[in-house]
């Protein structure tokens, strides 16, 4: 079947093999025949972190388990979402219930199965930051295992399902620590604007989501109109001495201070001083507005994308000596 419909950069690729559960039965299931073991797999979720180069020759399983529960215990509430309830469906339904913690993550696209795998995050705050624990079952036995935060070793943008766990385990739900009492994160610089725009002086979180979906309507484009799968690069990391040869170059390179001593660059900066801020390649190109997402103006192939990436990577470091790194899953 054609995969166009199941990836948000809108890549029309095949795959031989497709399946979609609705249960965690249903799951346990297919784990339980033949073809699971002898064809290639891929787990899907909204799509909406992965470009398609070719074809898959193996199976897609798209997992649509629903279901969203709450158990409320004085202030803190745990939230517990099948893995593919959409990941703003279950932010909504946290904030219409005064459930805080998830108000920043407004609107990032995907399914809440996904969100532990890269550790989604933005205007300052990561999954991590509210995750308890996650079901999976692991495909060689089609046995359950629970994953606690301390199992799931989160960075930035990584997890152990991006590592040692890679390809081994689907989640079928996540658990969310939230709170009754809400503690709001208006660390970023633009939600703060936004808000004294708003003359909002004491923002609840229904205040939060709405202003952060602002900000991301205006800065990202809409994969229902075109394609793209958010940030493409991750923001580098470099030490030190990396950061004082470009600083001394580029004085005003967008940065911020990083674990370990460390600092983290803005790419879409690194991407737009090389001058590709809205470049159109193509059926390909950056985001007029962010030039750190690769968007398909229609009919892009998968290749097209990832040979203009590759051609930023080049330029990105030729110029600064910095290696951009894919956030987007390449197949
Ligand atoms: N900038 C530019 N030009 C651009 C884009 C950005 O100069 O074209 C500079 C600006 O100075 C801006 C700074 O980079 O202030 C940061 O930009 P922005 O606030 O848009 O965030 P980002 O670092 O580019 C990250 C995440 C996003 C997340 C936002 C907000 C990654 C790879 N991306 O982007 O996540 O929404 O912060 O928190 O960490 C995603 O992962 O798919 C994603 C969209």
């Amino acid at each position: 079947i054609s995969l166009k419909p199941y990836n948000t950069f809108g890549v029309d690729v095949n795959s031989a093999l497709f399946a979609e559960v609705f249960s965690v039965e249903a799951l346990k299931e297919l784990l339980g025949m033949d073809v699971v073991r002898q064809r290639r797999l891929l787990v899907l979720g909204g799509g909406s972190n992965l470009l398609f180069t070719k074809d898959f020759e193996g199976l897609v399983i798209k997992v649509s388990i629903p279901g969203i529960s709450a158990v409320v215990d004085g202030e803190q509430v745990l939230v517990t979402a099948g893995a593919g309830v959409v990941w703003n469906d279950l932010v909504n339904y946290c904030v219409a219930n005064g459930y805080a913690g998830v108000e920043n993550l407004s609107l990032i696209p995907g399914t809440v199965g996904a969100s532990p795998i890269q550790n989604i995050g933005a205007y300052g705050v990561e999954l991590k930051d509210v995750f308890y624990s996650c079901t999976a079952y692991e495909i060689a036995t089609a046995e359950e295992r629970i994953f606690n935060f301390e199992d799931c070793k989160f960075g930035y943008r990584d997890s152990a399902f991006k590592n040692e766990l890679k390809g081994r385990y689907i989640i079928t739900a996540v658990s969310f620590k939230l709170n009754r009492q809400a503690q709001l994160n208006t660390s970023y610089g633009a939600i703060q604007a936004e808000l004294r725009d708003r003359n909002i002086l004491q923002p609840t979180i229904a205040d939060i989501s709405k202003v952060v979906s602002h900000i991301r309507v205006s800065k990202l484009p809409d994969p229902s109109t075109i394609g793209n799968a958010g940030s493409f690069f991750k923001n580098p990391i470099i030490n030190q001495d990396q950061f004082k040869e470009v600083l001394t170059k580029f004085p005003d390179v967008v940065h911020y201070p990083a674990a370990g001593q460390k600092v983290k660059l803005a790419a879409g900066w690194l991407i737009e001083a090389c001058g590709f801020k809205g470049k159109v390649v193509g059926e390909t190109g950056t985001w007029k507005n962010q030039a750190l997402v690769l968007v398909n103006h229609g009919t892009a192939t998968g290749q097209e994308v990832y040979d203009f990436s590759e051609e930023i990577i080049r330029t990105v470091y030729a110029r600064f000596g910095v290696e951009l790194e894919r956030e987007v899953n390449i197949l």
